[in-house]
């Protein structure tokens, strides 16, 4: 933890971890001890160690959606190849989700594949449609529907632990996070069949059928967990639960209807690695989302962090939230902006930079770069 930041340029690929990495000695696929992610003063990972509500060597830096399209490399070994095929593809899962650890310096990688890819392999009609999103042949509104769900199994997806494998042996020290979908996000897709700016389907349901409902959340609930635990049993050494779309309902329908199920997934996980939970326009849901159980909350960009600390307690660690329009700015702006998330950050017991949503393709990866190395220089102890 000792390290200044001045002897890791950001600008180098990450070094490998000295000694045994902790957990390395598990045979890969073999579950993993249920307990020790805390207890481990020293890890080199200044991200594990935010994780924990530590302030490490330098706060630690990532941004969603780092792979994709504001990459050149991302768009040329991408061209002619479907979203969801490239997503089954381990060698191009991992030279994507690499590319912006080797170009930014970034503390974690995300892994590369979408929300909708454990709902394709359990044999849904769907596809990405690129400036869309994702498009389901067959909404499911009816309980009748809900039975087209079955359960998730690690060989749907061999080749997510293939790449996580792949990526494990390239990362070293780096940090692998392996995220899900929560079971609301997924379900306003598989309900509404598509993106929707008003969820107006997907809220119907809820309240009108709320045994379909709940159901529907159930086995939801059960596939994404089986697919975080999948990327964890590969090696991936970080969750991320993204329940982007919460923020479109009020607390008392987030609460009794949503946080039950999300609670349930991240219960999967408990005591095996670092669990965040994201959503967007979450400022009033802050509270009842830090409910759900996770070690690290992600704020987006509405909401300073000292005022999040404030809604989900001050013991928590939080992770955000520079409102991803300030990249496309001018540089003085963008480090302006920077310092003022890291003000607002400075009496957390452990702080993640990040965006407050995703990289926007028309980001210049220079600034992305530059901005990597800002908070590193800025907060290196
Ligand atoms: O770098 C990373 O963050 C890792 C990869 C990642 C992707 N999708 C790749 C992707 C992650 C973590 C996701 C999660 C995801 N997918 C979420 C939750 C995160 C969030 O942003 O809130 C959601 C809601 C989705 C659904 C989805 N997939 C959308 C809305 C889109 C964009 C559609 C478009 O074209 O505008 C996708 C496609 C997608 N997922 C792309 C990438 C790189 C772009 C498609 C392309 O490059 O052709």
């Amino acid at each position: 933890m000792s390290s200044p930041v001045a002897d890791v340029p950001a600008s180098l690929p990450p070094t490998p971890a000295a000694g045994p990495r902790p957990g390395s000695s598990v045979p890969v696929g073999a579950s993993r001890p249920a307990a020790g992610w805390r207890d481990r003063p020293g890890d080199p990972s200044p991200f594990l160690a935010a994780c924990r509500g530590e302030r490490g060597s330098w706060t630690p830096v990532w941004f969603m959606r780092q792979a994709g399209r504001s990459l050149p490399e991302y768009r040329r070994v991408r061209e002619g190849v479907p979203m969801l095929e490239s997503c089954a593809r381990p060698d191009l899962v991992v030279e994507i989700t690499m590319q912006p650890v080797r170009r930014y310096g970034v503390d974690a990688a995300i892994f590369y594949s979408d929300i909708v890819v454990p709902l394709k392999a359990i044999g849904l009609d769907l596809d990405i449609v690129q400036g869309v999103g994702p498009v389901i042949a067959e909404p499911i509104r009816t309980a009748a529907d809900v039975e087209r769900l079955r359960p998730l199994e690690p060989d749907d997806v061999a080749y997510v632990t293939e790449a996580v494998r792949g990526l494990v042996g390239q990362l070293g020290a780096t940090p692998l996070i392996g995220f899900a979908g929560a079971p609301f996000t997924l379900a306003s897709y598989l309900v509404e069949g598509g993106p929707s700016k008003d969820h107006a389907r997907t809220k119907a349901l809820m309240l009108g059928e709320p045994a379909v409902w709940a159901a529907l959340m159930e086995r939801l609930a059960g596939i994404s967990a089986a697919f975080l635990q999948v990327q964890v049993d590969a090696g991936a050494r970080a969750v991320q639960l993204f329940d982007s779309w919460a923020g479109v309902l009020p607390r008392r329908m987030y609460a009794e209807h949503v946080a039950p199920w999300s609670a349930q997934v991240l219960a999967r996980l408990e005591g095996q690695v670092p669990r965040i939970h994201f959503g967007v326009g979450t400022g009033e849901l802050l509270a009842d989302m830090a409910g759900a159980g996770a070690d690290v909350m992600g704020v987006d960009f509405r909401v300073p962090l000292d005022e999040a600390a404030r809604r989900v307690g001050a013991e928590r660690p939080l992770q955000g939230n520079l409102d991803s329009a300030v990249v496309l700015a001018p540089w003085p702006v963008v480090e302006r902006e920077a310092r003022r998330v890291l003000g607002e950050a400075r009496e957390l017991p452990g702080h993640i930079f990040n965006l407050g949503h995703g990289v926007l393709p028309a980001s210049d990866p220079d600034v992305l770069a530059r901005l990597v190395e800002l908070v590193h220089t800025e907060t290196a102890r």
